[in-house]
């Protein structure tokens, strides 16, 4: 069963039956405002931090045939009632001729059909950032002329997000609507909750005539919500009451007679949904897009943005859904993340105090890295901010108020409260921005650390270098009975919470990797002392790892505080670990026979055909001694769940060891394009990668959750650009290092770097799957295979045969 396809052309996925077996969002605006709207018009807006400015109410949790925020109806006279339908399938569910959801960059368009009139609504957040537009276009598709009634609709949530499920009578207590009606017969309805009346106001309106107008839910569904989304008795009336709620549920609904229709026309009208300060302030907005040419140039500008960022990699290959992942819809993912970090999704409810995570945000950037540069710098610095005085990093923060905590580590007392490897991804992230850029002033950014004195003022501040070395020294000094990173609350894995003592491999291996990167930049920056000292404990942390974590056929994961390993064959639970093997591959503390052997413990005992599995077996039954991981059945989530995050890594090592046909392998099973045929299984969309999918112990193996926000973006694009076809940034250059299936002729990039445009062709006479043997430069050979930066900009041809 199919639900859509991909349209490579536009650039967009496009839905073809809305009874998708979850909702498929797409992202509108940005966290500054916008939120997502799913593929059947319900739409969750906020107005920056969707726990404290939440407008629009969308339960995740309701049915999928439920009214989720936003919707439109249309009615048509019939008899001495009407025919009351909604464009966008739900909530009516009127049987549809024709149904499409246009998935595409920024906006989403839902075309349909239903009793002979055809509607195409595009819905998106201009670039301004202003308000919610939402361009309706209704046509006769029918012989005869109709008339047709449009009533968009809005339900409000208190903007406290949390407060609005927790509390039934403050909230209504507070919620409040004016009408603004204009000389032209338009009405602006303002809803706010009292206590910000003068200072923030929700705006709801359109570009024609409204002849009434309800902002009260109980009026609207009617006979006391007897009444229902599917069918409100307001409707069957042929006015609004006009009421301006004092209290209770609000909702915005204005009629729209839009007149007679004649066969084949077409009537167009425009909503906007914002906040101001007040219906003052909002009028310009308001102005502007009641012009429908400004509506046409702000989706112009939108498909502008899209086409800039975009064209900083483009690539063909042979592989069809590599290509289209890779040059719209991962970078768009990216995009994604970046932005909104882990706030808000269909999963992700919003509703909390998590903020920002210090470990994903630093991941995210790396994702955006060629895109937009100067914004991952900017989070960086961010992300700096939390970093405290001893090195570590506070957990997660709100980006708002700059209010960081400890993350869950809080819900045991007894600590530890610190997660080993929050600082180190910071590394990586800042080392990726200077190999981008070649911005080494960078380094010398003062920063303040997050400790703060009585008065809330930070104790001390530093350079970005210095940040990052105290980052390298918390770890150095902060380690176990066998020289390895002590654990903390945790490490990537947030499920593993061993108690106080337990070490951690994969932090090891994330220092390992961190400690290249600066030995890179010392060695850059002519600092021998710095990258000799570096030197010095990456090889005592190579040591330490492989002295003790070789378990015989793989790495372990873990030790616990008796220094009993964890990922080890001698666990009935737990036996091996996916991160144990990729990461020490990663680090390079692995090498030749071992990191080939560990490489295949992975393909021989967590690898499936739908992705690699985190761990093997999974736990069966809570024990408090290992943590969150056993709280799920085995096969869900980190606990022998294909963690979709950890796929990449995977890819990474064997592109590293040379081996392109596996990594190529890794790659593609997980590609959601490919999943497209195997909905009814997997579920969710085909055009983002999701968290995690369940593993081959759970009966529903195959199944996907949690898509858009995670990690996995990030890093299957690195994945992807830099490790499969091998283009990656280095401090002096690009340097080009395929590892693809040897049965590739060869492929193509263009590249944005440093203010030049690199167009790389790689051709592979040979077959084989690495290596390269000559690359020219403008038509001259150069010797290696690290193309220079060029300062006069311009565009260069860069040839590369492998061999
Ligand atoms: C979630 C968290 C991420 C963590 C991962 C594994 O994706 O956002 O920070 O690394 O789970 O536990």
């Amino acid at each position: 069963m199919q639900y859509g396809y991909f349209d490579d052309e536009r650039r967009e996925y496009v839905i073809t039956d809305p009874r998708t077996p979850t909702k498929w969002i797409n992202y509108v605006g940005t966290l500054a405002f916008g939120g997502f709207v799913d593929h059947t018009g319900g739409a969750l807006i906020c107005k920056g931090d969707p726990a404290l400015n939440r407008i629009t109410k969308y339960i995740q949790q309701m049915p999928a045939s439920d009214f989720k925020g936003t919707t439109l109806y249309l009615r048509l006279k019939e008899g001495d009632g009407y025919r009351v339908f909604s464009p966008y399938f739900v909530p009516t569910l009127d049987p549809f001729d024709f149904y499409q959801c246009h998935v595409g960059l920024g906006y989403t368009r839902i075309a349909s059909a239903f009793y002979g009139i055809r509607s195409e609504v595009t819905i998106f957040v201009p670039p301004d950032g202003s308000c919610l537009l939402r361009d309706i276009r209704i046509t006769n598709g029918g012989d005869e002329a109709v008339e047709v009634d449009a009533i968009p609709v809005v339900e409000y949530t208190h903007p406290q997000a949390l407060t609005q499920l927790t509390n039934a009578d403050w909230v209504p207590q507070t919620m409040q609507s004016d009408a603004y009606r204009g000389e032209d017969e338009r009405v602006i309805l303002a809803q706010y909750a009292f206590m910000h009346k003068e200072k923030r106001v929700n705006f709801f309106t359109s570009n024609r005539p409204v002849s009434s107008f309800e902002a009260d839910r109980r009026r609207f569904l009617g006979a006391n919500e007897y009444g229902s989304w599917a069918r409100p008795l307001a409707l069957q009336a042929p006015e609004l009451s006009d009421t301006e709620a004092r209290r209770g549920d609000n909702i915005g609904a204005l009629m729209h007679h839009l007149g007679e229709i004649g066969p084949g026309e077409s009537a167009r009208l425009i909503t906007m949904l914002g906040q101001a300060e007040s219906i003052e302030a909002a009028r310009p907005t308001i102005e502007r897009y009641s012009d429908e040419s400004k509506v046409d140039a702000a989706l112009a500008e939108l498909g502008a943005f899209w086409d800039e960022y975009l064209s900083a990699v483009q690539v063909e290959t042979p592989d069809r859904a590599l290509n289209s992942m890779l040059n719209v819809h991962n970078p768009r993912q990216c995009h994604t993340t970046k932005n909104w970090s882990r706030y808000l999704s269909y999963y992700q409810l919003g509703l909390g105090a998590r903020g920002i995570g210090f470990r994903d945000s630093s991941q995210d950037t790396l994702g955006v890295m060629t895109h937009m540069p100067g914004e991952a710098r900017d989070l960086i610095h961010t992300l700096l901010r939390v970093q405290k005085r001893d090195g570590s990093a506070m957990h997660q923060f709100n980006p708002m108020s700059m209010e960081a905590n400890e993350g869950d580590s809080r819900e045991r007392e007894e600590g530890p409260h610190f997660y080993s490897d929050d600082h180190l991804w910071a590394i990586l992230a800042a080392c990726a921005y200077l190999k981008e850029t070649g911005d080494l002033a960078f380094l010398d950014e003062t920063i303040p650390y997050y400790d703060k004195d009585r008065d809330g003022e930070p104790i001390e501040e530093g350079s970005a270098l210095d940040h990052l070395l105290r980052g390298i020294e918390f770890t150095r000094r902060t380690v176990g009975a066998h020289g390895l990173p002590s654990l903390g609350y945790a490490d990537w894995n947030d499920t593993v919470n061993l108690y106080e003592g337990a070490e951690s491999l994969f932090t090891a291996n994330l220092y390992g990797r961190a400690l290249l990167e600066l030995i890179a930049l010392f060695n850059h920056t002519g600092d021998a002392a710095s990258a000799d000292r570096l030197r010095g404990y990456y090889e005592g942390m190579r040591e330490a790892v492989n002295e003790h974590c070789w378990d015989g056929a793989w790495y372990i994961r873990y030790f616990d505080p008796e220094g009993k390993p964890l990922g080890s064959k001698q666990n009935a639970a737990g036996q091996v670990f996916t991160n144990g093997q990729s990461w020490p591959v990663l680090s390079g503390f692995a090498t030749g026979e071992r990191a080939r052997r560990a490489l295949d413990a992975v393909y021989e005992h967590l690898n499936t055909a739908k992705g690699i599995k985190l761990s093997t077996p999974g736990y069966n039954g809570y024990d408090l001694a290992v943590g969150g991981i056993s709280s799920y059945p085995p096969g869900a989530k980190e606990n022998g769940g294909i963690f979709l995050h950890t796929n990449p890594w995977v890819v990474i090592a064997e592109a590293m060891m040379g081996n392109g046909s596996r990594a190529y392998e890794y790659y593609s099973q997980i590609n959601p394009a490919a999943k497209n045929d195997l909905i009814d299984e997997y579920e969710l969309e085909p055009y983002v990668y999701p968290q995690n999918i369940l593993g081959d112990e759970h009966p529903l193996f195959g199944l996907a959750r949690n898509s858009w926000l995670s990690g996995t973006a990030a890093w299957m694009y690195q994945a992807g650009i830099e490790w499969i076809l091998g283009v990656q940034a280095r401090y002096d250059g690009l340097l080009i290092d395929p590892c693809i299936p040897a049965g590739w002729d060869g492929f193509s990039v263009r590249r944005r770097f440093r203010g030049a445009t690199y167009a790389i062709e790689v051709r592979n006479p040979k077959h084989v799957e690495k290596g390269v043997a000559a690359v020219s430069v403008d038509g001259s050979r150069i010797e290696g295979s690290v193309i220079p930066v060029f300062a006069e900009g311009g565009t260069h041809r860069v040839e590369v045969v492998m061999g």
